[in-house]
């Protein structure tokens, strides 16, 4: 077979154990592989270079994508489809392997309706995908957290301030909960749950009463916050989604705080730097387990599907049903976060 392979939408630590993953398993079998560049924008436009052993020798700790990546969406471009359906056809394609989040794999799943033969493989630092537990990238991104989170707790102690952490996270609150239990945090706002900061500054100014005079709180850029921004004339990309960093919700919670309780308060927002550098353990696993079935999944001729771990297994999960919906927090494990404020 020759097989395409591409990354689209935000990068993400383990995508390039992920593309070794498949290139291997390929390479085993005698298989071709085509790297595709710059997401669906290389489909569309014929950006593509052969991947070779050498070329994926040594990628497996590096972060990003040896690929490139972008947010481009075939279906907002004039004749889009139609025009990777040939490209498909002209380098002699026989699959693609379309490695993302709810944006790409959404993608995939449509143009696979429309008949090219497509298989996904979940992506995405939020970890919001349906039907399945991992998603490439959230393992690093919560570890990046929970660091950044011990080191501004010293500084936070000794000044005896209050520090609010901005993570990522557009519609679901798995990095801010997950990451912010494992740094201890003392208060987590998420998206699935409005923002209440008369129940916050409350929790602050408890803490300081009972002598805790310093409190770490992980705020997620897709909070429900009033934040003033009129976010239907913001900017958006080809899939409809605002640049939330621009909502600049860290910096107004912050300032909420001081305004209300008078405690000092200090704002960090992490940004990229949970996207950045070498992978974790798990997604350096995970992430190359989901290359090598992907291809399985290829040959077996099981278009449509993005292979998914559900507890220690990897399973079969139609791309239709991952993007149906996403995959919100688990409120059970929210109030259980609570008990640790
Ligand atoms: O799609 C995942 C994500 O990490 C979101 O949490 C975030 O809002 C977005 O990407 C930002 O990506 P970029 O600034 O690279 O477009």
């Amino acid at each position: 077979m020759k097989i395409g392979v591409l990354t689209g939408g935000g990068d993400a630590p383990g995508l390039n154990a992920a593309i070794r993953g498949v290139a291997r398993r390929a390479f085993q079998g005698g298989d071709e592989v085509l790297g595709i560049h710059e997401g669906w924008q290389g489909l569309l436009e014929g950006l593509a270079e052969p991947l070779t052993p050498e070329g994926v020798s040594n990628i497996l700790i590096m972060g990003g994508t040896i690929l490139g990546t972008s947010r481009t969406n075939p279906y907002k471009h004039e004749g889009g489809a139609v025009r990777c359906r040939a490209n498909f056809g002209a380098w002699g394609l026989d699959a693609l392997i379309a490695i993302g989040g709810d944006d790409t794999l959404g993608v995939a799943a449509r143009l696979c309706e429309e008949g090219l033969p497509c298989v996904g493989i979940p992506k995405t630092m939020d970890n919001d995908i349906s039907g399945t537990d991992y998603t490439i990238g959230f393992d690093t991104a919560v570890t990046i957290v929970a660091d950044a989170l011990d080191k501004l707790t010293t500084t936070t102690m000794s000044h005896r301030r209050v520090m609010v952490v901005e993570v990522m996270g557009r519609d679901a609150g798995w990095v801010a909960l997950i990451g912010g239990m494992a740094g201890g945090a003392d208060f987590i706002l998420i998206p699935e749950v409005p923002a209440d900061m008369d129940q916050l500054c409350d929790h602050l100014l408890h803490r300081w009463a009972i002598g805790k005079r310093y409190s770490v709180i992980v705020v997620s850029e897709g909070v429900q916050f009033q934040t003033g921004v009129d976010e239907s004339q913001m900017e958006k990309d080809e899939f409809g989604h605002i640049i939330l960093k621009e909502r600049g919700v860290g910096p107004k919670v912050a300032d909420e705080i001081e305004r209300r309780t008078g405690l000092e308060t200090r704002v960090v927002v992490l940004g990229h730097l949970v996207r950045g550098g070498s992978p974790s353990l798990a997604d350096r696993i995970n992430a190359g387990r989901l290359g090598v079935v992907a291809v399985d999944y290829a040959r077996e001729g099981r278009w449509g599907y993005m292979p998914a771990i559900q507890g220690s297994q990897v399973v079969p999960v139609r791309l239709a049903d991952a993007v149906s919906q996403t995959k919100t927090v688990d409120l059970e494990l929210y109030h259980l976060a609570k008990v640790f404020f």
